[in-house]
């Protein structure tokens, strides 16, 4: 079936900027996937490097918790620039979910993901840290936008 979805091409145009993405994964949960994501979004930007966070995991963002991002909101240009929370660019769901738990399932999750991270504007980083959601749930089998099927 052909893909009439605009929105894997603006992501690729998103992106564009980001010299390398560091998906830091584990499939399972409670593992420290969100701790590690985060420690290296700090070291790599302690170490002079444009960094940016994404909180992938939709059921249970908590990375806004480890880096003490409070009050933070993204701001309206062209699509959403992430607002720097320790020095790094960071998004998540929790500022559009006012911390509450999001109530979606299946492909919606993948969706919700794709809708973000088409309407991210990352500019130029030099490295793009991914916390992704664990395995086990709808999220860990969505349909990512970057693989080719
Ligand atoms: N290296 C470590 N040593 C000891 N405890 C750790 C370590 N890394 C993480 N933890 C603790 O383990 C717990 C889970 O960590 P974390 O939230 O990073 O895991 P996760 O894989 O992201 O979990 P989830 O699947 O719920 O998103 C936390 O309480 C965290 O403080
Ligand atoms: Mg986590």
């Amino acid at each position: 079936m052909t893909n009439i979805d605009p929105r894997p091409s603006v992501i690729k145009e998103r992106l564009k900027g980001v010299r390398r993405i560091l998906a830091v994964t584990g499939w399972k949960g409670g593992i420290g996937k969100s701790v590690t994501a985060s420690t290296l979004a700090l070291l790599l930007a302690r170490k002079g490097y444009k960094t940016g966070l994404f909180d992938l995991d939709f059921a249970g963002a908590s990375d806004h918790l480890i880096l003490g991002a409070k009050g933070l909101f993204p701001k309206e240009e062209k699509g959403l620039e992430p607002p720097l929370a320790s020095g790094i660019k960071f998004m998540s769901v929790v500022f559009f979910s006012e911390n509450k738990a999001v109530p979606l399932r299946g492909a919606n999750v993948s969706d919700a993901i794709i809708e973000l991270l088409a309407i991210t504007q990352w500019g130029e980083l030099d490295f793009l840290v991914l916390d992704m959601p664990p395995g086990i749930n709808d999220a860990g089998r969505a349909r990512w936008p970057f693989t080719k099927s």
